[in-house]
């Protein structure tokens, strides 16, 4: 068991990298299973998540290797198309393989991936996608099994802008016959670095980053080096941890303009920032403002995965923030966590009301998803006193080097190895 111990009461300072994205590097990688030939993907951080996505890759039969941040997948060999319930358990997100597989070998079999620490997260929009494009699913025993005699072009009206629906629609059209609109899609950032990357290998995708996505379907796609954009998550997290220190912080190596919704808010707080082309610097002095209302949207609203974050600057922010939550049922586990660190903090439905307090106090907390558990850490660093955050496992799915990155900033974390009866103390 490992968990985060914080030292509160430092003010950050420094400028940092921030890593690849993990939401765009893990539809790439199963984007490679459509590729004749060798892939090289950089920038893919070193991540729970993607290591389950490499363990994927090979259950299927692709040859990976991995030097530091790039990745090289040769699918040329690749004759796999069922994924293991023990990968799938895994990792929620591997349902992202199953447009990719189909797309390579006419047919697929995964598991239900089920509900996670955030909501039920039903994949129908998923399924309804590959039905329209002549797929048939056959559900049964936790099983889902799907096939096609030909993948034909055709019209997908998305009812929501599902980031992963999409995903899934791009992959399984890339290689249909004809041409396929998906409509009403989602216009992440993340699809359009998953649509540039097919385009370097030979597909025919336009349209990504508005609503709607043309694909006309190749016959096969050749093997393109692809670099994949800055994690805007992980780049939030570093602002608001600047924010709520009273900090000073520069992130190199991001896009500017994908935070375009969180900015705002970061100034609407009181924070001074200052954009170049490809970083951001925060400065924050004295007690930061509340935040009037924060919504989280579909891109290009406000995301959803900043939303924890957000909640630890409202709960030190003076005034009373309002917190609404629209994309997922169950994403305020941190909540009560920050209550035990002295937040006030009432929720109700998808809404939550914050009112900010000077100071919170350390306390022993659970993390119980991944940007719930950065929200605890951050509130860890602005507390009085130490704070420990257990469960790593849920930060480890999405920061690379979290505790050494926050501490070159000026942070005190470090991680707590709890191995055979005895505590050690790793990092920094
Ligand atoms: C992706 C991101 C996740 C982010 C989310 C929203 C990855 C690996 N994960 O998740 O970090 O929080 O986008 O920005 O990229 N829905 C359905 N039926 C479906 C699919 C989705 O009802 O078939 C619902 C979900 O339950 C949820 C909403 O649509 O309420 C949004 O989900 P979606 O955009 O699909 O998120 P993911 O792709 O799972």
């Amino acid at each position: 068991m490992q968990s985060f111990i914080v030292n509160g009461g430092r003010r950050l300072n420094g400028s940092l990298r921030v890593q690849g994205s993990k939401n765009s590097a893990l539809p790439i990688l199963a984007a490679t299973l459509l590729v004749k030939g060798k892939s090289v993907i950089h920038n893919v951080p070193d991540l729970s998540d993607i290591r389950c996505t490499l363990g994927i890759l090979k259950n299927l039969g692709c040859s990976v290797s991995r030097e530091s941040g790039t990745v090289y997948v040769d699918s040329s060999c690749a004759s796999g198309y069922e994924i293991p319930e023990s990968l799938m358990r895994e990792m929620r997100s591997s349902v992202v393989f199953l447009g990719a597989i189909i797309g390579s070998h006419g047919k697929a079999v995964i598991s239900t991936p089920g509900g996670c620490e955030i909501g039920l997260r039903p994949i129908d929009l998923h399924l309804y996608a590959m039905k329209r494009l002549g797929v048939e699913v056959n559900e049964g025993s936790g099983r889902l099994c799907c096939s096609t005699s030909g993948l034909e072009g055709g019209k997908i009206t998305l009812s929501f802008p599902s980031v992963g629906a999409t995903e899934n629609a791009v992959l399984v059209a890339t290689t249909a016959k004809g041409i396929t609109t998906i409509v009403n899609c989602a216009r992440e950032p993340e699809i359009s670095d998953l649509c540039e990357f097919l385009n370097k290998c030979g597909a025919r995708i336009s349209g990504a980053g508005e609503s709607i996505i043309t694909v006309e379907g190749v016959n096969a796609l050749h093997n393109a080096e692809h670099s994949v954009i800055c994690d805007r998550i992980v780049a939030s997290t570093y602002l608001v941890a600047g924010a709520v220190s009273g900090g000073d912080v520069e992130l190199l190596n991001t896009e500017p303009h994908h935070l375009n919704s969180v900015l705002p808010l970061l100034e609407e707080a009181g924070c001074d920032i200052r954009v170049k082309c490809k970083s951001i610097r925060i400065k924050a002095t004295g007690r930061l403002n509340r935040i009037d209302k924060i919504i989280t949207q579909p891109y290009p609203g406000f995301p959803t995965d900043s939303q924890a974050l957000f909640t630890t600057l409202a709960s030190v922010a003076e005034g009373t923030s309002v917190i609404v939550e629209n994309i997922f049922e169950s994403r305020f586990k941190h909540v009560p966590e920050l209550v035990r660190m002295g937040a006030k903090i009432r929720t109700e439905g998808r809404v939550a009301v914050v009112e900010g307090v000077r100071r919170l106090y350390g306390a022993e907390v659970q993390a119980q998803d991944l940007r719930g558990g950065a929200a605890l850490v951050l509130a860890g660093i602005c507390a009085d006193g130490t704070t420990e955050v257990l469960n790593t496992e849920f930060t480890d799915r999405g920061y690379e080097d979290f505790e050494n990155c926050l501490c070159s900033l000026n942070a005190d974390v470090y991680r707590k190895v709890k191995k055979d009866g005895a505590i050690k103390k790793k990092n920094c």
